[in-house]
């Protein structure tokens, strides 16, 4: 058998679907509001990476940091045979922990985007002879099945992604990995942290402009995929920081009086002037909350590591 497979457990036309339905729900809701994996078409993906590398967006770095000096300690503490990886895009900041866990056999990569799990998956058969890779097409936020592979299983979900999620639906999203788990199996969970609220700002409204660039990208993708008529430059790109649910909310305000045909939903969407909708949630932790939710969930966190400068933390969960 070739050790790159790679299975669609979305159907072909998911996507649209999905869209309409989150475009339908989102902008005749009040607030405006849009789900944020919608930003990730092929230039959106292209202008993350940009965001990845400018001075202000420190998240990932830091888990970089941390993956460089932590992977021979997450590797020793799992002894996994088989790792997950969630939303797992190019791969790249996974190769420390491929590289770190000796007894790896397969690794799962699980990402909506196809291109990017066919381009990962062969350059690490490529690298690493001996690893099956089994990369699966799938919304790990809709429910997720794995394939039958050998334990001890690591489920790794990086980036601080799962800040994107509302609390009801990490808790949701917890408990369907709880479910994907059994006795000696474990989560790395990748957390931004809060911190001073100048500095989360600005990693979302960068001097450059680069992120107000990837926040109006979805516009353009929904004027490609539903026949939209959205002016990006009608809309300002628009970072604050929410103390009290300790959150980023990203938001495109209408500088004017609007209106939007999206065609293929049938609808009219009128904008007041400086009215907000709203296109990204990227929630901020604590040690507390997060050990909190996971044992919510089933887990139990038995590590915790920071960056030297204690922005982002990954931690380490196991099932008992
Ligand atoms: C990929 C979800 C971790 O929330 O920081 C970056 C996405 N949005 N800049 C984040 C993002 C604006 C990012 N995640």
């Amino acid at each position: 058998m070739s050790p790159f497979r790679i299975t669609r457990t979305l159907p072909e036309d998911a996507t649209g679907a999905a869209l309409r339905a989150d475009v339908r729900r989102g902008l005749t809701g009040s607030p405006m509001t849009l789900p944020p994996k919608w930003f990730y078409d092929a230039r959106g993906s292209e202008l993350f990476d940009e965001i990845t590398t400018l001075p202000e967006y420190y998240p990932t770095r830091a888990e970089r940091e941390i993956l460089l000096a932590r992977s021979g300690e997450i590797a020793a503490a799992s002894g996994a045979r088989t790792l997950v990886e969630l939303g797992s895009g190019s791969s790249e900041k996974t190769r420390y922990l491929i590289d770190a866990l000796t007894g790896l056999r397969t690794y799962v990569p699980v990402d909506v985007s196809e291109s990017a799990l066919a381009l990962a998956g062969r350059a690490l058969v490529a690298e690493r002879p001996g690893l099956e890779v089994h990369a699966l097409i799938a919304d790990f936020t809709a429910g997720l099945a794995l394939p039958g592979t050998p334990g001890p299983r690591l489920v790794a979900f990086l980036g601080g992604t799962i800040g994107n999620l509302l609390p009801a639906e990490r808790a949701a999203f917890l408990a369907s990995v709880r479910a994907l788990l059994a006795p000696g199996d474990a989560l790395l969970l990748g957390t931004d942290l809060v911190k001073d609220e100048e500095v989360l700002v600005r990693a979302y409204d960068d001097a450059a402009g680069v992120t107000a660039a990837f926040n109006k990208n979805v516009l353009t993708v929904i004027n490609r995929e539903l026949g939209a008529d959205f002016d990006p430059a009608a809309f300002e790109h628009v970072a604050r920081w929410d103390a009290e649910r300790e959150w980023i909310e990203m938001r495109l305000r209408s500088r004017t009086a609007q209106t939007v045909k999206i065609p293929a939903v049938d609808l009219a969407v009128d904008f007041a002037e400086g009215e907000d909708l709203r296109t990204e949630v990227s929630a901020k932790f604590r040690e507390e909350g997060v050990r909190g939710e996971l044992a919510a969930a089933g887990m139990e966190s038995v590590r915790w590591w920071t960056d030297g400068e204690g922005r982002f933390a990954l931690s380490l969960s196991v099932v008992r």
